[in-house]
């Protein structure tokens, strides 16, 4: 016993030893970091400072006579360039970087990019990986996209995108996580751990950028750039935490964002990136500017002129300019006449200078593009894996009557229809790098399911219509393959430029004659079984009473085909769970899980009568945060607690049995909710705040334990004090946001 415990200090004081030393090493790193900042900062002309903060996009011809802005080729050689975008590949980058290696103080640039979903291997789109609730595997997603596109020179990644989104007419909700806070911080950490890998001075990573800082997911009406109204607890409580969690994962940069917040545009917003960002959370990294945000701010009436739009950016902490040129046109102006002082521009200077020495691109500026790097991360296997196992996991089961799906022995014929079905470039999602070589890697829906049946089931095809115009004269055909089907399979949705930036949609049915289509396959009185691609919720009430199945299936990147066929035939049994309820009608929008109760709420969906509804409609949404069947069914016990009310410090034990009782091994996500039920500000119904995914043999049990403290319980209060208050809660475990067993618990 003593032996022990004298051994369990010394490995306790050996610990405590190597955390200092470690503690040690990390800060006379950045110690030496801060000295070389500060000696080449010496060095630099006002021109070439000003510089740094400027980013220019790639609009080049690389064989001929350069572009647009004046010769750009003669600014970065001048040292008046600081970062480049959309340029990427070995040759683009060693071949910009040499230029810059001409300059005076021969400081390198550094390249940013969009990867959003994947770089040469496309991965599903993020509010489809969302659904997977599986930030370990968005994570591995990220750590081959952050390996491939560092291959390729990428320094820097514009991601993630972790607006929280209520509204699905807004068309970058394909870019995020969904509706909640909770699982969107988690994915925001997860994803800037992947892209950064061992740390982005690692030739093997890239430094993220968390956007858009902040608020952008709630412009008014779901129309992109629109401003966004929002108190400040709103913002604190729901739209800031997957931006601290992304700063707590050491992202190295954030994007502020085009929308004003309360009338002051988030890239001017003084107190959203001096008071919160670089203040109260020490942010340290780059802030950059969106495309143009800078000179938009003209536009939003809050500047006057573009020299007003450059001082107000740079004195409210935005580092870098992002191709509006306002910095590189009036900062010069700014500081001779004391409206910008020069500690401001040397502040946001340093920062990009101390990433630059970060990533190791002062000892070596073209560690970035090496062509054997790049040639190995071309098409490599293992990462089609990776996107493989992603797109299965994407993948969520609205509707599975009479259990159609899987495809059983009896389906000999098949008849596949609809305008996706022999479709490539759609799978691509929208924000996907468009390599010609890899696009024609994309398997199909047609292709993945061919080679999944074999020869014993007669697939047939029919395009039935397009995407989104009037013409039904494909119909005909369609028919006649489908008359004589087993089953009918449909392929519907929206392309993949229908959903994206600059993409909000007032109408969110499934376009074009798509429905009618449905309807007219439905008469047949066959088993249908519908797909839906699209990159946001869409409303398909009335289809969906007319399809005994339904699968919603996103954009899935390169693997889609593989991906759906594993699925329709059951050799993978779906697990995605949504991450955004999907509304019954547009007029439902916005439809949040976590709402507030209001003083007259619903007391069920049909309630109508002088309570917070609409007369028209359900109460309900049409499917519910959280939901997404099984082949197989799970059944839930009763919540045990340990005790039913704790004090701070303590933590109650809540557990459940879940059990298989289907006939399929399958993959659940037992989430688990909370209900502050009388605060001093009024709380949502429910609010998400742990959950767990568990795989369950048929007729497996197990037994989960779900551990509460008071950390779950806190929330921003009317003086933004993030605090728990006593009093009683409701604790909810459920396979969605509807569908929950119930306990009270006290917390004094
Ligand atoms: C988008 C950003 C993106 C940037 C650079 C802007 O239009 O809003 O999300 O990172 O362009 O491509």
């Amino acid at each position: 016993m003593k032996l022990l415990s004298i051994s369990k200090i010394c490995l306790k004081v050996t610990s405590v030893t190597f955390f200092c030393f470690c503690a040690f090493i990390v800060e006379a790193q950045q110690k030496s970091i801060q000295q070389k900042v500060d000696s080449v900062l010496k060095l630099m002309t006002l021109d070439e400072k000003i510089g740094q903060l400027n980013q220019y996009s790639g609009d080049w011809d690389f064989t001929g006579p350069i572009t647009a802005d004046g010769d750009k080729q003669q600014q970065i050689m001048d040292g008046l360039v600081g970062s480049m975008l959309n340029v990427t590949g070995v040759e683009h980058t060693r071949m910009l970087q040499s230029l810059a290696m001409k300059s005076r103080l021969r400081i390198p640039l550094l390249f940013g990019q969009d990867v959003i979903h994947g770089f040469r291997t496309t991965f599903p789109i993020p509010l489809a990986q969302s659904a997977s609730w599986n930030p370990e595997l968005i994570e591995k997603a990220e750590r081959v996209a952050g390996t491939e596109a560092s291959a390729y020179g990428v320094h820097w990644t514009f991601s993630p995108m972790v607006d929280i989104a209520r509204d699905p007419r807004w068309g970058r909700v394909m870019e995020g996580a969904g509706e909640d806070t909770y699982l969107g911080s988690l994915i925001a950490a997860a994803r800037v751990k992947g892209f950064q890998g061992k740390g982005y001075g690692d030739t093997a990573a890239v430094m993220a950028c968390v956007k858009h800082f902040a608020g952008y997911g709630a412009a008014i009406g779901g129309r992109d750039y629109n401003s966004v109204d929002m108190s400040l607890h709103n913002l604190w409580e729901f739209y800031l935490p997957p931006f601290k969690a992304a700063v707590d994962a050491g992202v190295g940069s954030v994007m502020n964002s085009f929308n004003d917040l309360n009338g002051i545009p988030a890239t001017g917003n003084r107190y959203l990136m001096r008071e919160v960002l670089k203040g109260k959370w020490n942010f340290k990294g780059i802030v950059v500017s969106d495309w143009g945000s800078v000179g938009e701010m003209v536009n939003h009436g809050y500047a006057a002129n573009q020299r007003d739009a450059a001082k107000i950016a740079i004195n409210a902490g935005c580092d870098m300019d992002m191709e509006s040129r306002c910095y590189k046109n009036h900062l010069k102006d700014l500081l001779r006449t004391g409206e910008v002082k020069l500690s401001t521009i040397d502040a946001a200077v340093k920062t990009v200078l101390k990433t630059k020495f970060e990533l190791g691109l002062f000892d070596d500026p073209f560690r970035f593009c090496k062509a054997s790097r790049q040639d190995n991360q071309t098409h490599h296997p293992e990462n089609r894996k990776v996107a493989f196992e992603m797109a299965e996991k994407s993948i969520v089961l609205l509707k599975n009557e009479n259990q159609v799906l899987p495809f059983n022995k009896k389906m000999k014929k098949i008849a596949f229809i609809g305008p996706f079905v022999k479709s490539v470039r759609d799978h691509l999602g929208f924000w996907s790098m468009e390599w010609p070589d890899d696009t024609a890697t994309i398997v199909t829906l047609w292709d993945g399911l061919k080679n999944a049946l074999g020869k014993d089931v007669e697939l047939k095809y029919a395009k039935g219509c397009n995407v989104n115009d009037q013409d039904s004269s494909g119909f005909a055909e369609a028919l006649q393959i489908a008359a004589d089907a087993d089953l009918v399979l449909l392929s519907m949705g929206e392309a993949r430029d229908m959903s994206g930036e600059a993409k909000s949609r007032s109408q969110l049915h499934l376009p074009g004659v798509q429905e009618s289509l449905i309807h007219a396959m439905h008469q047949l009185g066959k088993p249908v079984v519908l797909l839906i691609h699209a990159g946001r919720p869409l409303i398909f009430d009335q289809p969906a009473s007319q399809v005994e199945a339904i699968l919603y299936a996103w954009w899935l990147g390169s693997e889609a085909g593989n991906a759906l066929a594993a699925v329709l035939t059951g050799k993978y049994n779906p697990s995605g769970k949504l991450t955004m309820s999907f509304p019954r009608t547009e007029g439902q929008i916005p439809i949040y899980y976590n709402h507030l109760n209001t003083g007259r709420p619903a007391s069920s969906a049909t309630d109508v009568n002088y309570v917070s509804a609409y007369t028209d409609l359900l109460n309900t949404p049409r499917y519910p945060f959280g939901f997404g069947l099984s082949y197989t069914d799970f059944s839930y016990g009763d919540i045990l607690l340990d005790k039913t009310s704790f004090h701070s410090g303590e933590t109650i034990k809540a557990s459940i049995t879940i059990t298989n009782t289907g006939d399929y091994d399958g993959e659940e996500t037992v989430q688990l909710y909370l209900r502050d039920i009388t605060a001093s500000l009024a709380r949502p119904v429910k609010e998400l705040k742990d959950f767990k995914k568990i795989f369950l043999k048929k007729g497996e049990s197990r037994t989960l334990v779900f551990n509460l403290n008071v950390e779950k319980l806190k929330f921003y209060n009317e003086r933004l004090e993030y605090k728990a208050e006593p009093g009683a809660f409701e604790l909810m475990i459920g396979p969605d946001s509807e569908t929950l067993k119930k306990v009270n618990i006290q917390y004094n």
